[in-house]
């Protein structure tokens, strides 16, 4: 790095680039505050002339069509506007089926593309609506909610919800370009910035000791929209293009994006999804605490790095334990039944992110079942 770019990553500011290198599919990510008002300008540069259908949740459309649509505007850019009810329940088959029809009925062509403006919901909804019309159509994201910005709007994971489980239906299908204003997140709840900021953290508990050690030093200018937020999306950010580049389809390293997400997607599951106990990167919290304690009781990792991720967990505001979890929970013996049933398990044998030190986590495949219900059990009854 040179030193003018060493001193712009370390004080961020300006609008950033982070490229995702997919050869012919690769794209960039550009992020800072303001994006939204260039929005227009930026996707006429990567599609010409073409015509877009927006989807976005009616809570954002609310907020940021309007602007988003004067920018497409200005942009020279047509445009058809589809909203979605917000929440989880929207990523359903029903609501799928509805936006295929809707985009048809608009008469888009394959030239023609298809946004998504909003949340990790919308995001990944809208690029499965995308990798399906006339069996591909270009996709740009736009997310307005940190966990979207830092993880689900990158690298192209797409799809809905199936009654067998979470994610179950969907494709790889990598947007085009992605525009995340980091200005929008002024508007988020407190509490959907938190759980978007566990994702943030699992980038440096995964690769990177010193993002995290940075966090640990900056999170309350981060939380507070300083330059320091945008540092903070940008190198989450490049730190997964970084993964999705060398492992696209989750053949291997990308797994480790999956830190926490064992255990807390099962808990997710435990509370039937029910946000009012549990939101997605709570339950990463969550996950990621119980990832390292795991890894502490296999002998991997030491008691002083386990305890200081709880501590910058716990004084950001998220839940670190499943005592955590406000109302009853289910015993271990449901637990280890619903990640069995995860997508992350293969011919019976469980997969698990593992950790030998603050940003020095690795993927164990065949972990002994009877080792993580002795742990479960354990964890359930303190
Ligand atoms: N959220 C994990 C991944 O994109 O692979």
């Amino acid at each position: 790095m040179t030193d003018t770019a060493t001193a712009r990553a370390l004080t961020g500011g300006d609008e950033q680039t982070v490229r995702v290198e997919l050869g012919q599919r690769g794209y960039d990510i550009r992020i800072g505050r303001g994006v939204l008002e260039t929005a227009g300008a930026q996707i006429a540069a990567v599609l010409p002339g073409a015509r877009l259908a927006v989807i976005a949740d009616e809570t954002v459309a609310s907020l940021h069509l309007e602007a988003f649509a004067d920018s497409l505007d200005r942009a020279g850019l047509r445009h058809t506007a589809i909203t979605v009810p917000p929440g989880e329940s929207t990523k359903c088959m029903r609501e799928f089926e509805r936006l295929c029809d809707e985009v048809l009925a608009a008469r888009l062509e394959r030239g023609d593309a298809i946004v998504a403006l909003g949340g990790g919901v919308v995001g990944d909804l809208t690029g499965f609506v995308a990798a399906a019309v006339r069996r591909g159509m270009a996709f740009v994201q736009v997310p307005t909610s940190l966990l979207a910005q830092v993880d689900s709007s990158v690298g192209g994971k797409t799809g809905i919800n199936s009654r067998y489980g979470k994610n179950l239906i969907g494709a790889f299908h990598q947007p085009v370009l992605v525009l995340a204003d980091t200005a929008v997140l002024d508007t988020l709840p407190l509490r959907d910035f938190r759980a978007g900021y566990a994702e943030v953290a699992k980038y440096g508990l995964l690769g990177d000791a010193e993002f995290f050690a940075w966090l640990e030093a900056n999170w309350k200018a981060v939380f507070a929209g300083g330059p320091e937020r945008d540092e903070a999306v940008a190198r989450s950010c490049r730190a997964k293009a970084e993964v999705v580049a060398a492992d696209e389809l989750e053949t291997g390293r990308r797994a480790l994006l999956n830190l926490g997400h064992t255990f807390g997607h099962a808990l997710e599951s435990a509370v039937s999804y029910e946000t009012g106990r549990l939101v997605h990167g709570e339950g990463v919290s969550i996950g990621m605490m119980l990832a390292h304690e795991f890894s502490e009781r296999l002998g991997l990792i030491g008691a002083e790095p386990v305890a200081r991720v709880r501590a910058h967990l716990a004084e950001v505001g998220l839940p670190v334990s499943v005592q955590d979890i406000p109302g009853q929970l289910p015993t271990a013996g449901t637990f280890l039944d619903i990640i069995a049933q995860d997508k992350k398990v293969s011919r019976g044998a469980l997969t698990f992110i593992l950790t030998r030190g603050i940003g020095d986590a690795f993927v164990e495949k065949g972990v002994d079942p009877d080792l993580v219900s002795d742990f479960l059990k354990e964890k359930l009854q303190a």
